[in-house]
């Protein structure tokens, strides 16, 4: 799940720093020759193996780009496996992950870095950018179209040819580790004219589509991930499907695997199967009185 604590995610604006402890935020600042980097490292990594259920040649591709460290950029609807492919790729490439969730509040020196004020006067404190540029990492922005375009330039330099972060507040030039990669992920059904990315930042990337996956394996994704039977999570995949036809007809967006699994963790503890699908599938994501009839019908079909 996303929420495992092996998987550490920088939060920009969200007190992100505040919660790295001191001497993690010293070995930040210290420079990449004192030992205490693999450390830093360390807490990146990605230990047990992330359940990921391979769905066509992703893997592969991913694999043949990291090993070009070509920039790529995960595209597709909400809850699809997009950010737990990354976590299963980095546990199977053995390279740390840094994860940023973009929003629209993150400025350029969330991602790159900026001098903090403390007792001793300034110091500067890296960005998971720049840390992940430093030192090493897969640097994951997630959601990558809520940022806003000036904060998104700067990784521009990084995706290039050069492989060069720019500090610019602090006068120095970051030459991207060996093994750093950029990885991006966006929905290109949510974004508007005003939040798609520029042509001159999608060109920098390859691209890899995600989707929802076929009826049998994505049964296979929501038992494993809800423990409910194979039987019932058929049932839920049913009720999505049915969902994902109503998209573009009153429905903005279709269900995710991530809300099926919702609705099987709640079945899964004791709820009854219409009471958890009201509330994982149906309420969520539609207002409309006439939608939420219609998808209810669609849950007493099935259960
Ligand atoms: N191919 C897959 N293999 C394993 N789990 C998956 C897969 N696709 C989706 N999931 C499940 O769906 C949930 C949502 O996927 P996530 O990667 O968070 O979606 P996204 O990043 O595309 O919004 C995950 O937590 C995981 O439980
Ligand atoms: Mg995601």
């Amino acid at each position: 799940m996303r929420n495992d604590p092996f998987f550490r995610t920088y939060s920009p604006r969200q007190e992100a720093m505040s919660r790295v402890s001191q001497s993690q935020q010293e070995a930040m600042t210290r420079p990449a020759s004192t030992g205490t980097v693999s450390e830093l490292m360390d807490q990146y990594i990605v230990r047990e193996e992330p359940y990921y259920r391979t769905v066509a040649d992703e893997v592969e591709l991913y694999e043949a780009a990291y090993s070009v460290r070509m920039p790529m950029m995960l595209k597709g609807p909400t809850g699809c496996g997009k950010t737990r492919f990354v976590e299963y790729m980095a546990w199977k490439l053995k390279k740390p992950l840094i994860t940023v969730a973009c929003n629209e509040d993150m400025t350029a020196s969330d991602l790159v870095g900026r001098y903090l004020l403390d007792a001793n006067g300034t110091r500067w404190q890296d960005g998971p950018l720049a840390v992940a540029a430093r030192h090493g990492a897969i640097c994951y922005l997630d959601e990558v179209v809520e940022a806003r375009q000036d904060t998104i330039v700067v990784i521009h330099p990084l995706t290039d040819a050069r492989r060069q972060l720019p500090l610019e507040k602090k006068g120095e030039l970051v030459e991207a580790h060996p093994d750093f990669q950029i990885v991006i992920s966006y929905n290109p059904g949510y974004q508007s004219l005003m939040k798609d990315l520029k042509q001159s930042t999608k060109q920098r990337f390859g691209g890899l589509d995600f989707n929802y996956p076929e009826h049998e394996v994505e049964a296979e994704i929501v038992a494993h991930e809800s423990g409910v039977s194979i039987d019932v999570a058929k049932n839920l995949v049913h009720i999505g499907e049915r969902a994902r036809n109503l998209k573009g007809h009153g429905l903005d967006e279709g269900l995710s695997t991530r809300m099926l699994i919702y609705a099987g963790s709640l079945i899964t503890k004791g709820v009854a199967p219409l009471a958890a699908c009201r509330v994982a599938l149906v309420r969520p994501i539609t207002d409309d009185p006439d939608m939420r009839d219609a998808l209810d019908s669609a849950v007493t079909t099935y259960f």
